[in-house]
């Protein structure tokens, strides 16, 4: 038995503890909600990305313009570009977010982000850390709010995924114990799961949602996801009257496909890693992982963006002007609503729903035999415009 492996591998799982415990301090001690009706100029940069990222940010950042043109010309809000965040740059400074890439999205209240590339082993690039994960762990963005509708199939949820814990806050740090053995950690602790627990239950209070779900494998991962599960239901009793369940992430998967059941859940609130799958799962029912959008939110910054990666397959391709910008429009959407534009968000979430579920006048496929991009955000502009939006999204929806 190699006992200095052991020593060595202590040793780091010390230092991982106390980078832990100082976060614990920081997340208890960090400043309540900002509040944006006290805030002018808001600040919104726009991320560019990789891949397809710079395609259908430019369509995104062409609805975002267009929606919150009053407010810019009068200063309320201001909207940029930010710079750099792109792999090349990451890659020369092997950091997952260049310094002063990060000193940039700082200056901004909320981001608008495209995809970025995440290395893994054996790609061409440095195996640095997901610039996303990196931007949500700054940025203390804790929970990832994704929203999927279809309201055809009767399916409106909303997922709330932890967003800085779970196997992604230590996702860099694994120890190679020795040539056997490979070893990495799941953190889940009592002041992450409570935050994002309780942010589920407020905002199915505010929308007059009467049920939450909480999904863990908490009959098998104990500790942790014993303990998430454990402050969900201590939070819930603050919350008399929202109806409440727990399911393990496997039969969850399942359920979401049971037509019968599938209808009942209403918000879910999950560890980060059950939360990445779901989500990618329940978007497939929307139109694919091209239609959705994500916010990333934190006390004091947000970040919106999709919920898909930078496809470097379609850039390779020639194919990225066909890549579907409605995943980026609908964080757009997200976005306006976060800020405090939430008839804004809801219009343009109609003429999403509009373009991509009912009328598709236009569809984007992804390649040469659909529409492009930016055909398709000309189309969705002209939908917004329309005074009749609302009504003729009522039309489609009561079918
Ligand atoms: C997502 C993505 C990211 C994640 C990747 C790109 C690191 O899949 O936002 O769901 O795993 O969180
Ligand atoms: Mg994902």
């Amino acid at each position: 038995m190699d006992k200095a492996a052991i020593e060595r591998a202590k040793e780091h799982f010390g230092k991982i503890l106390e980078a832990q415990m100082l976060r614990m301090e920081r997340v208890k001690s960090a400043p309540d909600w900002i509040d944006y009706g006290k805030v002018s100029p808001i600040k919104v940069g726009i991320i560019g990305g990789d891949g397809i990222g710079p395609f259908i940010a430019k369509d995104a950042s062409r609805v975002l313009h267009f929606m919150l043109k009053d407010e810019v010309k009068s200063g309320k809000v201001i909207i940029n570009d930010i710079q750099g965040l792109t792999i090349e740059n990451r890659a020369a400074c092997n950091k997952p977010i260049p310094d002063d890439v990060l000193a940039d999205i700082k200056k901004y209240h909320v981001t608008l982000k495209g995809p970025t590339t995440t290395p893994r082993k054996g790609d061409p690039w440095p195996n640095i850390e997901s610039c996303n994960v990196a931007v949500r762990k700054e940025l203390d963005l804790f929970a990832n709010v994704r929203p999927v509708r279809v309201p055809k199939q009767g399916i409106d949820w909303i997922f709330f995924r932890e967003n800085t814990e779970d196997l992604y806050a230590l996702g860099p740090y694994g120890i190679e114990v020795d040539k056997d053995i490979a070893i990495d950690f799941r953190l889940i602790s009592a002041p992450g799961a409570d935050r994002i627990c309780r942010l589920a239950f407020e905002h199915a209070k505010k929308n007059g949602r009467t049920r939450v779900t909480c999904v863990t494998k908490a009959n098998v991962v104990k500790t942790t996801d014993g303990r998430f599960l454990e402050n969900f239901y201590r939070i819930a009793k603050e919350y008399a009257g929202i109806e409440i369940d727990d399911w393990y992430i496997d039969i969850m998967t399942a359920k979401l496909i049971d037509e019968k059941r599938r209808r009942d859940f209403q918000v879910m609130v999950l560890p980060n890693l059950y939360g990445d799958i779901l989500t990618d799962e329940a978007a497939e029912f929307q139109g694919g992982v091209g239609t959705a959008g994500s916010a990333n939110i934190g006390k004091q910054y947000a970040m919106f963006e999709a919920i898909h990666g930078s496809a470097p397959r379609m850039v390779k391709e020639g194919r990225a002007p066909y890549a579907d910008p409605a995943s980026m429009i609908r964080a757009a959407s997200m976005l306006l609503g976060h800020i405090g534009y939430a008839e804004k968000g809801k219009n343009l979430e109609m003429a999403l729903d509009i373009c991509g579920q009912y009328e598709k006048k236009l569809i984007v496929t992804g390649r040469p035999t659909g529409a492009t991009g930016e055909a398709f955000t000309d189309y969705l502009m002209e939908t917004i415009r329309d005074p009749k939006l609302k009504s003729r999204w009522e039309g489609y929806v009561k079918g």
